[in-house]
């Protein structure tokens, strides 16, 4: 377990570690401090709610939160916590993330979840929002977002060179 994690990657399931690494991964990268907890809102509905309330007094300051099917744990956790969440559609049913899309997407007023792509993208998107979130008080967090943008143009450019 990481010693004073700033990001909680929460899924439903180990079946969802596969895909929710990509986050950690990106955290590391960025060096930001995580930990992974896997809780579900439907099969272990306590444990969840301890975790959404416990999140903020132990110094989480954004919560990611992966899961397939009928995806209800990104919003059970937001329900609880005044922290950001970020949901992460995970491509798992018969309808390919669609379902979880829908279920994170469409939270009713007051109780927000920052939803991103389906699958491996959105795990690399929540994990790169959250640093975004924690840049807003971490200047050189700031400098390595700047950085990484760049780094993302010159491959851009590099691609066009092999094109040429
Ligand atoms: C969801 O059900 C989990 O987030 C997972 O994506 C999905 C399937 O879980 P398992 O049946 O593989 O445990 O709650």
């Amino acid at each position: 377990m990481t010693i004073n994690p700033q990001v909680s990657i929460v899924m439903g399931s180990d079946s969802d570690l596969p895909v929710m690494e990509d986050a950690a991964k990106t955290l590391k990268e960025f060096g930001v401090a995580y930990e992974m907890i896997i809780t579900s809102a439907h099969r272990a509905p306590e444990m969840t709610t301890d975790f959404a309330k416990k999140a903020a007094p132990r110094g989480i300051k954004v919560v990611i939160a992966g899961a397939g099917y009928s995806a209800h744990l990104a919003g059970v956790i937001a329900a609880q916590t005044v922290i950001p969440v970020i949901g992460v559609p995970l491509a798992v049913s018969p309808l390919q993330g669609v379902d979880a899309l829908l279920a994170m997407g469409q939270m009713p007023s007051g109780i927000p979840v920052a939803t991103v792509t389906i699958g491996k993208a959105g795990a690399k998107n929540a994990a790169l929002l959250a640093v975004e979130i924690l840049a807003l008080s971490d200047g050189s967090l700031q400098k390595k977002l700047v950085e990484y943008r760049r780094k993302l143009a010159a491959e851009v450019k590099g691609k066009n060179r092999k094109l040429k």
